[in-house]
């Protein structure tokens, strides 16, 4: 175990039977469908890897990147969108896969876009939702676990770039952020 982790959250074994579940509600919804499924950069990297190996339904994959926070546990309000989207969103079901929704403003920001450039609908997904520490009315359409409000790693999601690549979910000391 990693010095600055408090301990496992989520074993490797529980991510992947949650990222399974998360992939059959999908098929059943996008069965016969043509998806474009949309990962958040760099967070939900691992979880949208294994979750579109998972599908039976055939889905084109795509990137965008959204960062809020810098070197910091907190979110800093509206985060800076960077849409490298090489195909076009214009009447697609698209979905959006998320590390955490944390605030709800970044999920607000890219759900604003999409639908901006025309996606036809957009069904959010995400590893982690943590309601306690909502500020706008947004609600995932699928999470794979609820979160306290801890600091969560792993699995993707970082803390200044760091333990992203742990293949399971821990919580971070308070000390490693609160100085
Ligand atoms: P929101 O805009 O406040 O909902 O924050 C969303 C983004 O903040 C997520 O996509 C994560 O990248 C990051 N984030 C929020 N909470 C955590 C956490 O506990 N661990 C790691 N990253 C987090
Ligand atoms: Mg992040």
């Amino acid at each position: 175990m990693i010095e600055d982790l408090r301990r496992v959250y989520f074993t490797e074994k529980e991510i992947q039977t949650k990222v399974k579940e998360a992939a059959h509600w999908l098929d059943e919804r996008f069965c016969g469908k043509n998806p474009l499924a949309i990962g958040v950069l760099k967070g939900s990297v691992m979880f949208f890897c294994d979750l579109v190996r998972a599908m039976q339904t055939p889905v084109q994959i795509d990137f965008m990147t959204a960062s809020s926070y810098g070197a910091s546990a907190t979110s800093s309000g509206t985060p800076a969108l960077a849409a490298d989207l090489s195909a076009s969103v214009e009447g697609r079901d698209v979905i959006l896969a998320e590390d955490i929704v944390d605030s709800g403003n970044t999920l607000v920001a890219i759900r604003d876009f999409l639908t901006k450039r025309g996606a036809k609908s957009v069904t959010v997904v995400t590893l982690l939702e943590k309601p306690a520490r909502r500020t706008v009315n947004v609600k995932p359409d699928y999470f794979c676990f609820e979160a306290e409000d801890e600091f969560i790693v792993g699995y993707g999601l970082d803390y200044n770039q760091q333990y992203r690549t742990l293949p399971y979910l821990a919580i971070l000391k308070r000390e490693v952020y609160e100085h």
